[in-house]
């Protein structure tokens, strides 16, 4: 049986994707790898299998890695996000497109399926804002962006040229218990949640009413999941579905957190860079290709996810020592 391989293991998505991953296939059949060692032996991705070191601009450690470890799927997870991507975009080009190229070489040469994540950064300020359409204007102003829109048509070409199984989803901001995001302007979505629990308070980083399409990490790890278990003779998109599970503004997820903590007080002291980016990007994206192609329904809406983040984030930090 193929392994499966998972770059940036320990970021965001990796957190959660590499044990869902593990409790499906076994965990001697996920191969997790990042660019840094975990701190301690505490991340999810170092437990119940393999971790290696790897850095995806090196191509060939991925090709010994792929080889070692006989790998049929390839997870490309290892990216900088938009905001820190911005502050150094020329580290992000490398980071993020050298490191998706020298992947998709990889998978060319040994004949690997492969899931890529793009971004509602894909999108830019002459995209339609609302019920943004799956196939629609691309003018990203951000190098995130540039990378993202990028790359969803070097997997494409991948796939048409050289037949990889190359996939991929459009994400929007991810929101998780397990792992914190860095860099990304979707973040106050998560920080807010911690700061919520434990001073009362937060001060969001973009304005009060600044839509962004927002899900549910698990609902995004159900995603990635049905969507590499999907007939390939329905796929017509392959590698951008647009997929959301939400939209929503800071003031309105501070109303919902509210519900559940009544004295939780948010101001804003607005970061011009974050902001510009936000204001780039969707406020709700058409998901319908998804729904029709593979299946795609979302869970949790802004009341399940907020109940469900502040009943285990509290579940957390009673278990923490
Ligand atoms: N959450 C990401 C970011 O903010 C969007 O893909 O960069």
């Amino acid at each position: 049986m193929k392994r499966i391989l998972v770059t940036g293991a320990l970021g965001q998505i990796g957190a959660e994707l590499v044990p869902a991953l593990r409790a499906r296939h076994g965990g001697d059949r996920v191969v997790a790898t990042d660019i840094r060692m975990p701190a301690r032996d505490t991340a999810p991705a170092t437990h119940d299998g393999p971790f290696e070191r790897l850095d995806c601009t090196r191509l060939q450690h991925i090709h010994e890695i792929v080889r070692r470890y006989d790998v049929g799927t390839i997870y490309h997870l290892a990216a900088l996000l938009s905001a820190t991507a911005e502050e150094r975009p020329q580290s992000a080009w490398d980071i993020n497109m050298g490191g998706l190229y020298r992947i998709l070489e990889v998978a060319r040469q040994h004949r690997c399926a492969l899931f890529f994540p793009s971004s509602i950064g894909a999108f830019g300020p002459t995209t339609p804002r609302d019920m943004t359409p799956q196939d629609t204007i691309q003018r990203p102003t951000t190098m995130y962006g540039v990378t993202k829109a990028a790359g969803e048509m070097l997997c494409d070409y991948y796939a048409h040229r050289f037949g990889v199984d190359a996939r991929g989803l459009r994400l929007p901001g991810l929101i998780s218990y397990a792992a914190p995001p860095g860099g990304g302007t979707t973040d106050y979505a998560v920080h807010i949640f911690h700061q919520a629990l434990r001073y009362r308070h937060y001060t969001c980083f973009l304005k009060p009413d600044t839509a962004l399409d927002m899900m549910y990490m698990p609902d995004a790890v159900r995603a990635i999941l049905a969507l590499m278990d999907a007939d390939p003779a329905r796929l017509v998109h392959r590698n951008a579905f647009n997929v959301t599970g939400m939209s929503f503004t800071p003031e309105r997820l501070a109303a919902e957190i509210r519900r559940h903590i009544p004295d939780f007080v948010i101001d804003y002291a607005v970061d011009p860079l974050r902001q510009s980016i936000a204001d780039s990007w969707p406020r709700a994206m058409d998901d319908s290709a998804a729904r029709a192609e593979w299946g795609w329904a979302p869970r949790f809406d802004i009341a399940a996810m907020t109940a469900d983040m502040l009943d285990k984030l509290r579940e957390r930090s009673r278990a923490a020592p």
